[in-house]
C-alpha cells in the first residue's frame, strides 16, 4: 500500500501557519487540518463545565468525556465538541488562553494526539501545529518549522481579528502572542521546537504564495509530487 502524504507545519502562533497550510492543501489535493482547532475545543469543553484551568485532576476527568471531532476535507473543516459545531466559538479569545494551559497537560494531549492521527486519511494530510513533526507524524513525509518576527506576527494576527469581527489592539496582540510563545516554549512535554529534519522557513519578508511555492520546491526535491 502507499503510505499516504504528511505534510507537516509548525511554527508558534501567527508564523502563518493556518494560512499556508489551507494553500498548500488545496494546490495538492490534501485535506487540511489544523492540530489548534481540537486543543480549543478541549478548551471550551473545560471552560464549559466551569473547571479551573489550574485544576488537573478534574480536566483529566473533564476531557476523557469530551467528544470532539473534527470534520476535515474538501471544505472549509468543522470542530464539533459533543456533537455541536464549535468552529466560531472556538476563536475567543478566552478559549485561546484556555487551550495554551490545557494543552500543557498530558491527559489532555495524549487525547487529541490519537484523534490527529486517526484524522489521516488515504489522501494525505496537511496538518499544522506545534508538535506534528517532533511527535504527532516523526514520520511525516515533509516537515516545515514555519517562523516569523514577533511584531510581524502580532500585526497578522491583529488583522485576521479584525477580518473576524474581534477588534483588538497591536498592543494587547503583542502581549497575548509573547504569553502563547512562553507557554508553548516552556511546556515540559511536546514544547515548541524545530524537528531535527524539519526546514525552517522564515515568512518574515514573504507572501504565504512565496511560502507555498518554496514548500513545493522541496516536496519536488524530495520526489514526493508526481506532477511537476
Ligand atoms: O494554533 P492555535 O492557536 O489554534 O493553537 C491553540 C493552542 O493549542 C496553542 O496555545 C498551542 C496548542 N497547540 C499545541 O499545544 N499543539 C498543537 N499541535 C497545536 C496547538
Amino acid at each position: 500500500m502507499v503510505k499516504p502524504l504528511i505534510i507537516a507545519i509548525d511554527g508558534p502562533a501567527g508564523a502563518g501557519k493556518s494560512t499556508v497550510a489551507r494553500m498548500l492543501a488545496e494546490r495538492l489535493g490534501l485535506d487540511y487540518m489544523d492540530s489548534g482547532a481540537t486543543y480549543r475545543a478541549a478548551a471550551l469543553k473545560v471552560l464549559q463545565s466551569g473547571t479551573a484551568l489550574d485544576n488537573q485532576n478534574e480536566i483529566g476527568r473533564v476531557i476523557a468525556l469530551a467528544e470532539i471531532q473534527f470534520l476535515a476535507g474538501n471544505q472549509e473543516p468543522k470542530v464539533l465538541l459533543d456533537g455541536k459545531d464549535v468552529t466560531a466559538e472556538i476563536r475567543s479569545s478566552e478559549v485561546t488562553y484556555a487551550a495554551a494551559r490545557v494543552s500543557r497537560l498530558p491527559e489532555v494531549r495524549k487525547k487529541l494526539i490519537s484523534l490527529q492521527r486517526s484524522l489521516v486519511a488515504g489522501r494525505g494530510v496537511v496538518m499544522e501545529g506545534r508538535d506534528i513533526g517532533t511527535v504527532v507524524f516523526p514520520e511525516a513525509s515533509l516537515k516545515i518549522f514555519l517562523k516569523a518576527d514577533p511584531e510581524e506576527r502580532a500585526r497578522r494576527r491583529l488583522q485576521q481579528n479584525h477580518q473576524q469581527g474581534r477588534p483588538s489592539t497591536l498592543a494587547d496582540t503583542v502581549s497575548e502572542i509573547s504569553k502563547r510563545d512562553q507557554l508553548d516554549a516552556e511546556r515540559k512535554i511536546s514544547p515548541l521546537v524545530a524537528a531535527e529534519d524539519a526546514h525552517v522557513v522564515d515568512s518574515t519578508y514573504l507572501t504565504a504564495e512565496q511560502v507555498v511555492e518554496r514548500i513545493l520546491e522541496l516536496a519536488r526535491s524530495k520526489k514526493l509530487l508526481t506532477t511537476p
